[in-house]
């Protein structure tokens, strides 16, 4: 443990964390636009400056680890001026759609402005016009709103191993793209939407089939139905329908996901799903109520059974479902059947 004195009060905190972990355990809040603690600390957008006695500059508190003694000032005046300063040249260089922008509601540049009292930006430089890249079939990319924080870059590289987008050019001019500046549709892409969890901005957004506001919907946490991996997800309901996907953090997945769960949730409202079991009678399927299904399903495998024995039955389980119900399904088919017939589409 270290001692760290944080605005003027005394801290024991584990050695070689950095300042900014620090003050989030201590429940010290400090804005940040380019952290996330997946990732190696990166120093792009300053805003989590702080003030460390005894130096000149004031670091970055992501990048700059705690030291027994120090004495640090989250929220000077000289780093509230720093912070206004960097949140101006953002804004000025930002398009100021905000009313209809579609992240509005949940965007980290809108938060931080408001908090620190930045209505408009003041420096009226060239703003760069670059066209808006809509060729992935999920999600869209504006450059406009890019803040160039790079998380967008570093997820798709270090935690989703693709690296389909990265910094091109440099000053004023940087630009995330991708090879070429060909467009989404010809890189490496794999639409796992990564990058447009993690944009803290409306740059990297999700092609909505239903328009909503995010205060709107309901976030419902649950577990991704299309494989056994068992990702973490919470649904975007709005009144009864679901209209989006979000990651969450849970163990199997820390805040990622693959394409099918992400964007693959257009099942749900489809009108053709079906919401009632199918009894086929006179060759034609008809509804049924899943009582009678059930009492079907019974009957003939116990008519199959006495005619030909449990091992003239077999069963095949799907990866879709939980641990505990294919071991139910098995001990089913070996201890109430009698055959141990059993099979999983997973080894096929
Ligand atoms: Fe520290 Fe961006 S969060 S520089």
């Amino acid at each position: 443990m270290v001692e760290i004195t944080v605005n003027g009060k005394k801290y024991q905190v584990d050695k070689g964390i950095t300042i900014l972990e620090a003050c989030n355990r201590l429940g010290i809040s400090i804005p940040t636009l380019c952290n996330d603690d997946r990732l190696e600390p990166y120093g792009a957008c300053r805003l989590c400056v702080v003030e460390i006695k005894g130096r000149r500059n004031l670091e970055a508190s992501c990048s700059t680890k705690v030291r027994d003694g120090m004495e640090i000032e989250t929220h000077s005046e000289k780093v509230i001026k720093a912070r206004k300063e960097i949140l101006d040249l953002l804004y000025s260089n930002h398009p100021e759609d905000c009313l209809t922008c579609e992240k509005a509601g949940e965007c980290k540049l809108m938060d931080y402005c408001y908090e620190y009292g930045i209505k408009k930006g003041s420096y009226i430089g060239e703003k760069k016009k670059y066209p808006i890249d809509e060729s992935n079939p999920f999600y869209y990319y504006d450059p406009n709103k890019c803040i160039l924080c790079g998380k967008c870059v570093r997820v798709c590289r270090d935690l989703q191993g693709t690296s389909a987008i990265a910094f091109k050019n440099r000053g004023f001019n940087t630009k995330v793209s991708t090879p070429f500046d060909m467009g989404l549709a010809t890189s490496d892409c794999v639409s796992c939407g990564n990058c447009v969890a993690n944009c803290p901005v409306g740059a990297l957004m999700p092609k909505k089939p239903e328009k909503f506001r995010t205060w709107e919907v309901k976030k419902v946490k649950t577990t991704c139905i299309y494989c056994g991996v068992g990702c973490q997800m919470y649904l975007l309901v709005k009144g009864n329908r679901v209209v989006g996907v979000e990651p969450a953090r849970g163990k199997a997945n820390n805040g990622l996901m693959c394409v099918k769960g992400r964007f693959g949730y257009g099942f749900i409202n489809h009108p053709d799903r079906l919401k009632t079991p199918l009894i086929k009678r006179n060759g034609k399927f008809e509804e049924a109520t899943w009582e009678e299904a059930y009492d079907l399903i019974v009957n003939k495998i116990k008519e199959i059974r006495e005619k030909y024995g449990p091992d003239s039955l077999g069963g095949l389980s799907s990866a879709k479902c939980t641990n505990e119900e294919n071991y139910l399904f098995q001990k089913m088919f070996r201890a109430l059947i009698g055959t141990n017939n059993v099979d999983h589409c997973a080894r096929l």
